[in-house]
């Protein structure tokens, strides 16, 4: 009886952030949403918990090698089909850009300008989450060198990297930013990614917070993020430069 009143009001958690600069939900193109249906079901929920606005960043990587010309023009699709279901419980869909993941086997040369960028010359990079023998410096700086704002995803999630690393000294001595994973701060990911990202939040070291939603496992994980105190203390305690996108 009653069971309604029970039901946890679902809160805007982070409608500080606007917007959310890191999802994979241009269907059928990476490892993410893989129709439509379930990159809507997901955009309203990124709406319900705050999200005025969204910017899709397909993967780009050896595993993944999207063309820029194509992807956008699977976005331009997407987006009207979208604004043509007339839905007004969803965020803007902002843009689209790339999560670079650059190494060995799958380089891009900044000079050709073909890189799907963030407002600003913001470029959405990551490492591999698996093998640390590659060294990034020679790339990052060659972008760097050429105007482009790097943002390494998810610093939190690399086992082999910590705030102490050298690397991450390296990075943020050539002005690299970072963007912790919010689902992190809820142990999606383990407890260590945890306790880095809360680290990296704490130290100042995230400029940024990306959902990096994938599919509705991603997307009830967010609900779930949302209701955490803690989550929802660093939301009010810290400033993220989200909003600037
Ligand atoms: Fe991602």
């Amino acid at each position: 009886m009653f069971d309604f009143l029970k039901k946890k009001k679902q809160v805007k958690t982070f409608a500080p952030l606007v917007s959310d600069m890191h999802c994979h939900l241009l269907p059928g193109v990476d490892d993410g949403s893989s129709n439509i249906k379930e990159t809507i079901e997901c955009l309203t929920t990124l709406a319900k918990l705050g999200y005025s606005k969204v910017y899709f960043t397909p993967h780009f990587q050896a595993h993944y090698p999207n063309e820029e010309e194509d992807i956008k023009q699977r976005f331009t699709k997407l987006k009207k089909a979208i604004e043509a279901e007339q839905k007004d419980d969803l965020p803007e869909i902002a843009g689209i850009s790339g999560e670079y993941r650059f190494d060995d086997d799958f380089e891009r040369n900044p000079d050709e300008g073909r890189v799907l960028t963030l407002p600003g010359k913001k470029l959405l990079c990551e490492l591999s989450l698996h093998r640390s023998d590659y060294n990034p410096i020679d790339t990052w700086k060659k972008y760097i060198a050429k105007g482009y704002t790097l943002i390494l995803a998810h610093p939190e999630r690399y086992p082999y990297l910590n705030i102490h690393s050298p690397l991450v000294e390296e990075a943020r001595g050539m002005g690299m930013k970072f963007q912790v994973n919010v689902l992190s701060l809820n142990g999606f990911y383990g407890e260590s990614a945890r306790h880095k990202g809360l680290d990296y939040i704490k130290k100042g070291m995230s400029e940024y917070l990306g959902t990096d939603t994938h599919n509705m496992r991603y997307a009830n994980a967010l609900k779930e993020t949302a209701n955490n105190s803690e989550v929802k203390e660093i939301l009010k305690k810290y400033t993220f430069q989200n909003c600037e996108l």
